[in-house]
């Protein structure tokens, strides 16, 4: 009996400690994706739109999962630096440009965060000190 209560009492502690990690992270997740829609309605959405559904031929939407997937890490670099190499989203070819942001890695993170969790995507949490590392390999 004795045994079983120290048992219960171990796993209780083991399971609040992850929760409460668990919580730590997704409320850090949503404060930057508050802040990062702020910043995404100031800089981005003009050409973007409020549902990431892009400007016709004009500008890409962000809606397109595959594409944000597998382009997580050059997220800080083009919004940083800009872009005009075409790229191809929801199977269609877009070759506009978009202009660079002089952002702070904290802001990149943020608005990374809002658009990597809103329209439909759900990639959690993305740190400064990933932007920081992403921002080194920019080409
Ligand atoms: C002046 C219009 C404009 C603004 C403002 C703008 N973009 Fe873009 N964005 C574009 C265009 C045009 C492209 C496609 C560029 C190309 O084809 O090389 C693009 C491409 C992208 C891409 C890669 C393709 C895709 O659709 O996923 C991402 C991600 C992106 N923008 C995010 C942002 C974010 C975040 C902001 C705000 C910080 C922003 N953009 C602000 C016009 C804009």
């Amino acid at each position: 009996m004795r045994k079983f209560i120290l048992i219960s009492l171990v796993s209780l502690t083991l399971i609040s400690m992850f929760y409460s990690c668990q919580t730590a992270e997704t409320v850090q997740k949503d404060a930057y994706y508050v802040n990062g829609r702020d910043l995404y309605i100031k800089h981005c959405q003009n050409c973007h739109g409020a549902k990431g559904e892009g400007l016709g031929a004009l500008t890409p939407p962000l809606t397109d999962s595959v594409f944000m997937k597998a382009n997580k890490e050059k997220l800080a670099c083009i919004i940083k630096n800009g872009l005009s190499a075409p790229v191809t989203v929801h199977g269609q070819v877009y070759e506009g440009k978009m202009p660079e942001f002089n952002l702070a890695n904290i802001d990149l993170a943020q608005v990374i965060v809002y658009i990597t969790n809103a329209f439909g995507h759900q990639q959690g949490m993305y740190t400064n000190q990933q932007v920081e590392n992403d921002l080194k390999n920019c080409k």
